[in-house]
């Protein structure tokens, strides 16, 4: 399995020089202003895990692991012919351009995210794919407002990096017309176990909750999906619980992935050392590779609400 893993993720270098976070933490400001309120809400937490085409490729190897459980969501919530919707924080676009496929011609697919260089990529696989219907914008989803605009709205695996999830949710919520629905998968990290024990495992655990919380997020969001919801106003939705478990294949490297990929901030946050970092990452990997092991995903609530 080292051999996926090289496959997956381009060789770098070391983790020593962290790399400058992009959007500046500024904490809570009490303001009035909307103009302001909607400043201060895109500057106040910065995204973990690093982006590019390294993200790309991560979320790649995600969307394939996650793509049967959030297809059939999809088919639950009724997406299907001729709906126009909306994917926020939609990485790499896997699922932006499963949406376009559902909703054929006469419906169309935006994905929003904030990584210019994953929605280059997204973009180039929809030319490759003749998808024609799917459009990728660059934008910090705090800043995004749309009034009864889709069918439906979708956002996975995006809400426990932000500050205002709630927030998020209204404005979601907001954009979908009547008759049309809100989507929703969010993580639970407490979730995921390993077995036997191992400290490289324990070691991503600990250390991406703490950065995660630093940076103004909460890697236990998905259990809170609920209360968000009913927080948000949008009544009566529908909760699902899933949660996958990998005893091989290049899934089973997630948990690797993202402690690789979350390092420079755990490293610029003062959470872990670089020596740490690489040490813990050299015991998960020898683990991963271990077929006798077993690693499972985190707990994945899905929630969806028709308007
Ligand atoms: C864990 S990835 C999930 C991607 C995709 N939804 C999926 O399930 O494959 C989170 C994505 O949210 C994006 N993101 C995080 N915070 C954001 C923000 N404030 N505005 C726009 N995009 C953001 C990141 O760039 C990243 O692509």
């Amino acid at each position: 399995m080292a051999g996926a893993r090289h496959r997956l993720i381009a060789p770098r270098a070391p983790l020593t020089a962290p790399v400058a976070p992009t959007i500046e933490a500024v904490g809570d400001v009490d303001v009035t202003s909307t103009r302001m309120r909607s400043s201060i809400r895109a500057a106040v937490e910065r995204y973990v895990i690093r982006g590019g085409r390294e993200g790309y490729d991560r979320l790649l190897l995600l969307a394939r692991d996650r793509r049967p459980d959030t297809a059939a969501l999809l088919q639950r919530a009724g997406a299907g012919p001729g709906m126009r919707c909306a994917d926020l924080g939609c990485g790499g676009g896997e699922v932006t351009l499963e949406l376009a496929a559902l909703v054929g011609a006469s419906g169309s697919a935006t994905g929003v995210d904030m990584d210019g260089l994953k929605l280059d990529l997204a973009r180039a696989a929809a030319a490759r794919r003749g998808i024609a219907n799917a459009e990728f914008v660059e934008l910090n989803v705090n800043e995004w407002n749309e009034t009864a605009a889709y069918d439906l709205v979708f956002s996975r695996f995006v809400l426990q990096h932000l500050r205002h999830p709630v927030d998020m949710l209204q404005r979601m919520w907001a954009a979908v017309r009547p008759g049309g629905v809100i989507v929703v998968e969010d993580a639970d990290f407490d979730g995921w176990c390993c077995h036997p024990f191992n400290d490289g495992f324990e070691f991503f655990l600990r250390t991406y909750g703490q950065v995660l919380a630093r940076s103004g997020g909460d890697h236990t969001f998905g259990r809170k999906l609920y209360a968000g919801f009913i927080e948000a106003g949008i009544p009566a939705p529908d909760v699902r619980l899933v949660q996958p478990v990998y005893l091989e294949g290049d899934a089973k490297w997630l948990p690797w992935t993202t402690l690789d990929a979350s390092g420079d901030a755990i490293i610029a946050e003062g959470v872990a050392s670089a020596e740490e970092v690489q040490t813990a990452l050299a015991s998960l990997s020898a683990f991963t590779e271990d077929a006798s092991t077993l690693i499972s995903g985190p707990r994945i609530f899905q929630a969806w609400a028709r308007r």
